[in-house]
Formats: structure tokens, sequence, C-alpha cells
């Protein structure tokens, strides 16, 4: 079973003091102030005399789907903003969108214990799809299909167990933002094998170069076999608040109910009151805010670059050209040394090393299905200020200098 790498990780930047992270998949701002005051307006109502709500859509149990209102804002927001065709699909309000993932998961893995159900993940995968399927009792099913997934390396991948294939886009870890129209390709293939096409587009709005976002649940007739994920955690700073939202085909609404009520009952409805607050604030109040990530992007690039030229034997995987991540690989001038990569310290080692010995965090490319020895991390300029940012990737880079020099722990 996959390890859960972030909390772990952020054990370790806590016990060390003055870490810089470009580990955290966060960004710096906060909800629009719309939603804040929308909460504060529901919460200050009286709760009135014991046994008595005086305002019931806050203070009782809720529609298991989400309320009303918010159901109603979320349509017209996927049909306006992402031109989704709803036609035989439900909506769910959910605690973030890995809990809409979870649920997709515990309904699709419903084969027996001998002849478990499969979830293909095109590599690099986003780890808490793989710790869901697990969960489930279902197995993911891990495709080296290219960084843009080749659909006839996936089609490849299919057997009579498999239920569905996920795309991420733009991608967590990579920044790609997959071309529309090969997403259509999948979702083509999803169809024509009966399988869903799950299509986490957590990060929808934040796309910097001339690839579109595109959802595939917006072709034609795609709603009756696409799950589309959004989350309000990333472009709207709600990261905390937990809440996200899940496009699913009705032939599933009876299990997934069954799978909601048991684990949440309701959406929190306080919360809900804030987030139709922040989608009737909408991208025209992300968009500026994602527009100065590009910034903290270029910086990125160029610090990268800039380590290049200097000797140090790093690139990017992808143009990371969504989202707010690059991926990082080490190519060790160390590999024929000592049988494995670098000297024989992994990536974990070398994540771990980073954050005790340089007070930089980055995650490492094994929690996204490379190779325990591939020196690969995952960097997120989500979260820091310009200078921040400059310090974290000096660090990052002068502690890889060194650990390539030196990969062995002095002392004892
Ligand atoms: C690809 C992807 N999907 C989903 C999530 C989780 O989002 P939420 O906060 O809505 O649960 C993340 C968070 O990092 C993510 O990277």
């Amino acid at each position: 079973m996959l390890r859960p790498v972030i909390p772990e990780l952020g054990g370790l930047v806590r016990a060390t003091p003055g870490t810089l992270s470009l580990a955290q998949g966060m960004v710096a701002w906060g909800p629009p102030p719309a939603a804040l005051e929308a909460l504060m307006a529901a919460a200050s109502v009286p709760a009135g005399e014991p046994g008595f709500r005086a305002d019931s859509s806050r203070d009782a149990y809720g529609p298991v789907q989400g309320d009303g209102e918010l159901l109603q804002a979320l349509a017209t927001s996927l049909r306006q903003h992402d031109q989704l065709d709803l036609a035989g699909a439900d909506l769910w309000v959910t605690a973030g969108s890995n809990m809409a993932f979870n649920a997709i998961a515990q309904v699709l893995c419903d084969g027996p214990p001998a002849e478990p159900s499969e979830v293909i993940l095109p590599l690099p995968y986003y780890f808490n799809h793989v710790m869901a399927v697990q969960l489930a009792g279902g197995v993911p099913v891990p495709v080296d299909a290219g960084l843009v997934p080749d659909p006839q390396r996936l089609a490849a991948a299919i057997t009579p167990r498999t239920r569905a294939i996920v795309t991420v886009s733009p991608n967590n870890p990579s920044g790609v933002v997959m071309p529309g129209p090969v997403l259509a390709a999948i979702n083509r293939l999803c169809a024509s094998r009966g399988l869903l096409h799950i299509s986490d587009e957590a990060y929808g709005q934040f796309v910097y170069g001339g690839e579109p976002h595109v959802s595939p649940a917006s072709l034609p007739g795609a709603a009756a076999h696409t799950v589309t994920l959004q989350s309000l955690s990333k472009a709207y700073g709600m990261a905390g608040w937990r809440v996200g939202f899940m496009a699913a085909p009705a032939t599933l609404t009876a299990a997934l109910a069954k799978v909601q009520d048991t684990v949440l009952i309701c959406p929190p409805r306080l919360i809900q009151r804030a987030a139709l607050a922040a989608l009737a604030a909408g991208p025209a109040w992300c968009r500026p805010r994602i527009a100065a990530l590009a910034e903290r992007r270029a910086q990125l690039l160029a610090a990268v670059a800039s380590a290049r030229s200097q000797g140090l034997p790093v690139r990017l995987l992808a143009e990371p050209d969504g989202a707010f991540y690059g991926l990082l690989a080490v190519a060790p001038p160390l590999a024929a040394v000592a049988g494995s990569a670098c000297g024989g310290l992994t990536g974990e080692q070398l994540m771990r090393r980073l954050v005790l010995e340089h007070r930089v965090a980055a995650v490492c490319g094994e929690s996204f299905g490379y190779p325990p020895d591939w020196w690969v991390l995952r960097l997120s300029y989500g979260l820091l200020g310009q200078a921040e940012l400059d310090e974290a990737l000096a660090r990052l880079f002068s502690g890889i200098r060194a650990l390539l020099a030196a990969p062995r722990p002095s002392g004892p």
C-alpha cells in the first residue's frame, strides 16, 4: 500500500525549522471576500431555543448531494465555463475533490477479492488516486503512456477487470496540459470499451501556455461515461475549507448516495454557503491571481536553465504549462558508480536529506510512480513569493550539487 507522502513530509518540515517548501500543493491566496462574508452572515444567525433550529438550512442535515442553490450554481458554472454537457449526469458536492474520487473508487471497485477491479492511472499518477483505489479493494494499474498519454498505450492495458481510466489535466505532478484531441481520444476509448473516464480537473483554471484546458465531458454525449472532478481548493484559495464537486453519470447516483450518506451524510452546510459566494465571484476573480503565478513559473524555468548552464545535470521532464508544478529530473553522472542512481541514494532519501541538510522540501518522484532510485522531484511554485522562491531554488540546487558530490551520509 502506498504511503501518504505529504503528511509524512509535512512532519519532517515542521521538525526542521526554517525549511522552505516547494512541496505543498497550495496557493498563497485566501478565498474571495464574498465567501468569508457569506460564511459569517450564515454563522451569525442565532441558533434559537434547544430543539428549534432558527435557520434549518444551516443547522439541520441537508440533501445528500448538496444544497439545491449550490447545485444550481454549479451546473451553471460547469455549462458556462467548461462547456459541460450535463445530460444524464448528476452533481455532487463533496468535502474536497479527493472525497469525490474516493466515492467513485468505492462504487467502481466492486470485483470480488479474487478478481479485483482495476483502474488505469497514467504515469506519473496522483498518489491519492492510488490510495483511494487500494482502500476500495481495487487494483491501481499504473501505465507508462508518456507525459501526454498515448491512448493506444492506455488501450493496451485494458483487461476484462478494468473499470476506468483516470486523467489529470492540468497535471499534478508534471504541469502538463493535455491537448483536447488526446483527452477526446481517451474519452472515446472509454466509451467504446464500457469504461468510465475520470477527469480530475483540480487545476482546470491554471494554464499559462497556448494549450487551453479542456473538460472531456464537454464532448457531446460524454456525460454518460465521464466523471468530472473539480475543486475550490486551488483557484479559490480554499484548500482548508474542504469543498469540491463532481459531475457523475446518473446511473451511479444510487450507489454514490450510499457512499456519501455513509461517510458525510451531507456536505457541511455553512461551507456550502461560502462556496456559493465563491462561485459567484467566479473565474474572473481567480484569473489575475493565477496570471501572477506565471511569474513564479518563469522564475522556476530560469533557475533550472541557470543551474544547467553551471553544469548541474538537471532538467524539467516536461514544459510545465499548467497547474503550479514542475518535475525536475537529476541525471546523475554518478549512475555507474554504485549500481543504482546517484551513489545508492534513493529519491526518497534525497528528499529527506534536502530537508535535513539543506532546509528545502520537494516531493520525491516515487510518490508519483517513478522508480525509487530515480532522482525526480516535484517542485511546487504555488505558495512562495518571489524572494522565497529564489532562496528555495538556490538551496535546492546547491543541495543537489552537494549530494551528487557526496551521496553517502558522513559520520557513523
Ligand atoms: C490532482 C489533484 N486532485 C485532487 C486534489 C485534492 O483536491 P481537494 O483539496 O479538492 O481534495 C489535489 C490536491 O493536491 C490534486 O493535486
